[in-house]
């Protein structure tokens, strides 16, 4: 499955540096090449004589071997490596990679690298949870490097929470995916629309809703580090990109949307429509503030918005692949089935608003992916990870076509 790649294996020091020789040995029996890269605090953990057995190589740790003399090039390493795998990675060598702190072998060599980075992050709970952490995760997301989330479970240091390196096949599952799609995103024009609609009433007033623009930012995070060029094209939030590739467009209601939306629709390969657009605006705009006085009731008149996906749906091209998103209360499957078909959508990204910790203003979701022939439901993710199993879904649905 591996034949003739390359993969550097990074190791730091960390407990869950014992899990990483059976994902060496995942990676050997699959046919790759390995060479391990450890930092000195990662030999505390394991043996270098176990991973040079299994990896029928001798690991590397310093920049010179102190007996022999011998210089061991991270440049050389960088180059010859077809994806650099870190797993344990430590908060200290996220924050070293975030910042460019090359002090060791490793971090050197991660410096070095021209080809994907994934790491594999493992620490104490408080110590992920940390601010620093997760800034320094979202620096290095935003520098296109694949993360592979941390469980929650029990740690080493008896705690219960969310800190453990993901199972050994879980990484060895991306690393698969990441050749077998062959960087099939890269250069990919993706458009994403995102986040709520404001439709104003007066210069003070508008109709909008809950949507926080989270999941169509972790979209936009996640396609972006695959190597896409994508457009992000939100309503009002208060969210920031991080990855240079994302070119972003704010707009405020539903039309604006429409516009920009078309500009871009005709010459994307991918198009997900994540936002909550307001079905209806109000029919009359006025310039001034609207007063209480003389009012004993209000109504307001409304009329309808462009469905952008629908609008889209019926200029779409041949090969161009179109996703929408379904947030329902009832009915869930049986209404997702309706807008893949009425919108003319390649799949429908259903979350139901009855299920905790899913839909708006949360950090997490609970989605199933629909598609004419099937359904891929997924447990309650952080939406980054949401985000990866949605990009999953569609470089597989290319490896498909290209096959
Ligand atoms: N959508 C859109 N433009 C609209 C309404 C919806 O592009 N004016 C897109 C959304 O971004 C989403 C999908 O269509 O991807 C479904 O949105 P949803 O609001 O659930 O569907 P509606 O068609 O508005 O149906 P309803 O509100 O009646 O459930």
């Amino acid at each position: 499955m591996l034949q003739g790649k390359h993969i550097v294996l990074g190791i730091c020091g960390g407990i869950a540096a014992y899990k990483t020789v059976s994902l060496l040995r995942l990676l050997t029996k699959a046919g790759a090449e390995v060479q391990v890269v450890m930092t000195p605090a990662a030999k505390e953990f394991i043996t270098p004589v176990t991973l040079s057995s299994l990896s029928r190589k001798p690991v590397v740790s310093e920049f010179f071997t102190a007996n022999t003399g011998e210089w061991h090039s991270h440049v050389d390493l960088g180059l010859w490596a077809d994806l650099m795998v870190i797993a344990p990675a430590t908060a200290s060598t996220i924050a070293k990679m975030a910042h460019g702190v090359a002090d060791n072998m490793l971090v050197t060599t991660y410096l070095s690298a021209k080809e994907h980075v994934i790491i594999a992050p493992a620490m104490d709970l408080d110590m992920y949870r940390h601010p620093t952490t997760q800034r320094n995760l979202a620096i290095l997301a935003g520098d296109g490097v694949g993360i592979v989330e941390a469980t929650s479970g029990q740690l080493a240091s008896g705690l219960e929470g969310k800190g453990r390196m993901a199972e050994p096949e879980d990484i060895f599952e991306h690393i698969r995916d990441y050749f077998d799609c062959g960087g099939c995103l890269s250069g990919r024009k993706v458009l994403i629309t995102a986040g709520p609609t404001y439709e104003k009433l007066d210069p003070v007033r508008f109709i909008g809703n809950y949507s926080s623009g989270k999941m169509g930012f972790s979209l936009a995070e996640e396609l972006a580090s695959r190597g896409a060029d994508v457009t992000l094209i939100t309503g009002p939030v208060s969210l920031q990109c991080h990855n240079a590739a994302i070119r972003r467009v704010d707009v405020e209601s539903a039309n604006e949307m429409y516009d920009a939306v078309r500009n871009v629709f005709p010459s994307c390969d991918i198009a997900i429509f994540a936002a909550a657009v307001a079905d209806y605006r109000p029919k009359n705009y006025v310039e001034a503030k609207i007063k209480r006085e003389k009012m004993e009731e209000a109504v307001i008149e409304l009329v309808r918005n462009p469905d952008i996906a629908a609008e889209c749906g019926k200029i779409k091209r041949e090969g161009q692949i179109t996703v929408g998103f379904a947030l329902e209360t009832d009915n869930g499957l049986a209404s997702a089935k309706k807008k893949l078909a009425a919108k003319n959508l390649d799949f429908v990204v259903l979350n139901t608003l009855q299920d905790k910790g899913a839909g708006f203003r949360t950090d997490t979701n609970r989605i199933t992916i629909v598609r004419d022939t099937e359904e891929l439901t997924f447990p309650l993710k952080d939406k980054r990870q949401v985000a990866a199993d949605i990009a999953d879904a569609i470089e597989a649905s290319i490896t498909h076509d290209l096959n």
